[in-house]
C-alpha cells in the first residue's frame, strides 16, 4: 500500500509540485488578490530567517504588515530582518528568538508576546526534518517536538491575542508529503520499528493538516488554513533530502513560489472567503487524501492527537512549571 502511496504521490508531484507545475497554475491566479494594504497589521511568522517563511516575510512586509520574525539563532535572524528591510523598504520588521522544539520557551514566549502587542495573523512556517531518532533536552523526539508539539502550543497560546482582532488568521505550512501517511497515534514519537525521518516528517504533516480541521471547528472567530508550498529550492530540502534535491534541483520553485501560497492565504481577502479549515495548494483548496489511499483518520484518532497534545503541553504550561 505505501508503495502505492508513494508512486501516486510522486507522480502527482512531478505534474503539480515543481517549478512548472506552479507555472501553470498560476495562470488562473487573480493579480488583483494580492493587491491590499496591510499597513497596520501584524504578521507573526516562525522560521522566518530562511527560505519560504522569509520569502514570505519579504512579500508582506512589502505591503506595509509589520512582521514578528521568530526564529532559534540570533545571527540568522538579525540577517534576515536586514534583508527583510531593505528588500521591502519596511522598518517594522521585529525580530523574537525562539527554538520551536521547546515547549516550556514556546509558552514563556507567547505569554510576554501578547501582553505587549497585537497579532493579526500568525504563520506556523517552521519546520524540520531530522533524519535520526534524536531527542530534545525534554526528551521529545526533535521531528514531532517541532512540528507538532511546537505549533500545537504556539497556536492555542496565542488564540487569545487572534480572537481580539477582526479576520484574524492562523496560516500552517504542511506538506504535500503528508499525503502517504495516515495518523498514527499508537507511535506520535517513533518509538517502534526502524525510524524513517521522511515518514516522521510526513505523519508530522499529516498531524498539521487534522489541527488545523480540528482548530477551525473550535476557533469560529479565527479563520484556519494549512498548506502545500510544492517543492521549492530551500536549505531544508538541500540538506534533508540531499538524493531528492540533486534528482530534482533543475525543476524546484522558487522560494518566492514557494511562499504564494502563504501570502495569499495570510492577506488576501479571497482566502477567507473559502472555509476555515481547508488544505490549500497554489491559491486552491485540495483534497487532504490520494484517491483510493486508506489515509482517513477515525474521530476518536483525531480526539487521542488532540488530548495527547493538550496533556504534552499543560506538562510544560507555565502553571505546571511554577506548581
Ligand atoms: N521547500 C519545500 O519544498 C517544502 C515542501 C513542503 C513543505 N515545506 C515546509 O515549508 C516550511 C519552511 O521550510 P523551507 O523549505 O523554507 O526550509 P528552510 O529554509 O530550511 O526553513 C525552515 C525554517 O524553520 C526553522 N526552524 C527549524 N527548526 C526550528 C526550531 N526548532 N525553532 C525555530 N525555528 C526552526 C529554520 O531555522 P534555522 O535556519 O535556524 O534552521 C528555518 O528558518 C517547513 O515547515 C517545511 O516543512 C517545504
Amino acid at each position: 500500500m505505501s508503495l502505492y502511496r508513494n508512486t501516486v504521490w510522486f507522480l502527482k508531484g512531478l505534474r503539480e509540485y515543481t517549478k512548472g507545475g506552479y507555472e501553470s497554475a498560476a495562470k488562473h491566479f487573480v493579480a488583483e488578490d494580492l493587491q491590499v494594504d496591510v499597513t497596520g497589521k501584524s504578521y507573526m511568522i516562525t522560521g522566518a530567517n530562511s527560505g519560504i517563511g522569509k520569502a514570505a516575510a519579504i512579500a508582506i512586509a512589502k505591503k506595509g504588515g509589520t512582521i514578528h520574525l521568530v526564529c532559534r539563532n540570533k545571527d540568522r535572524a538579525e540577517e534576515a530582518k536586514k534583508e527583510i528591510t531593505t528588500s521591502s523598504g519596511n522598518e517594522n520588521v521585529l525580530v523574537h528568538l525562539l527554538d520551536m522544539s521547546s515547549p516550556k520557551e514556546i509558552w514563556a514566549f507567547a505569554e510576554k508576546f501578547k501582553a505587549e502587542n497585537r497579532l493579526n495573523v500568525l504563520i506556523n512556517n517552521a519546520g524540520c526534518m531530522v533524519n535520526k531518532r534524536e531527542l530534545t533536552e525534554d526528551g521529545i523526539e526533535k521531528n514531532f517536538a517541532t512540528n507538532v508539539l511546537g505549533t500545537y502550543i504556539l497556536t492555542i497560546a496565542l488564540l487569545p491575542a487572534l480572537e481580539k482582532e477582526e479576520d484574524a488568521r492562523v496560516v500552517t505550512v504542511s506538506s504535500g508529503g503528508m499525503l502517504v501517511q495516515k495518523l498514527d497515534v499508537s507511535d506520535l514519537q517513533f518509538e517502534k520499528g526502524t525510524f524513517d525521518g521522511t515518514m516522521a516528517y510526513a505523519q508530522n504533516k499529516r498531524q498539521q493538516v487534522i489541527l488545523t480541521e480540528r482548530w477551525s471547528k473550535s476557533n469560529p472567530k479565527v479563520h484556519f488554513s494549512v498548506m502545500h508550498p510544492g517543492w521549492a529550492d530551500t536549505p531544508a530540502v538541500r540538506s534533508s533530502m540531499p538524493d531528492f534535491y540533486e534528482k530534482m534541483k533543475n525543476r524546484l520553485r522558487t522560494e518566492e513560489q514557494g511562499a504564494d501560497t502563504v501570502v495569499w492565504l495570510a492577506i488576501s481577502p479571497a482566502a477567507t472567503k473559502q472555509p476555515s479549515g481547508l488544505f490549500f495548494q497554489d491559491r486552491t483548496p485540495v483534497s487532504t487524501h490520494l484517491p483510493l489511499a486508506s489515509t482517513h483518520s477515525s474521530p476518536a484518532d483525531e480526539e487521542k492527537l488532540l488530548q495527547t497534545l493538550q496533556d504534552m503541553a499543560q506538562r510544560f504550561s507555565p502553571e505546571a512549571c511554577t506548581a
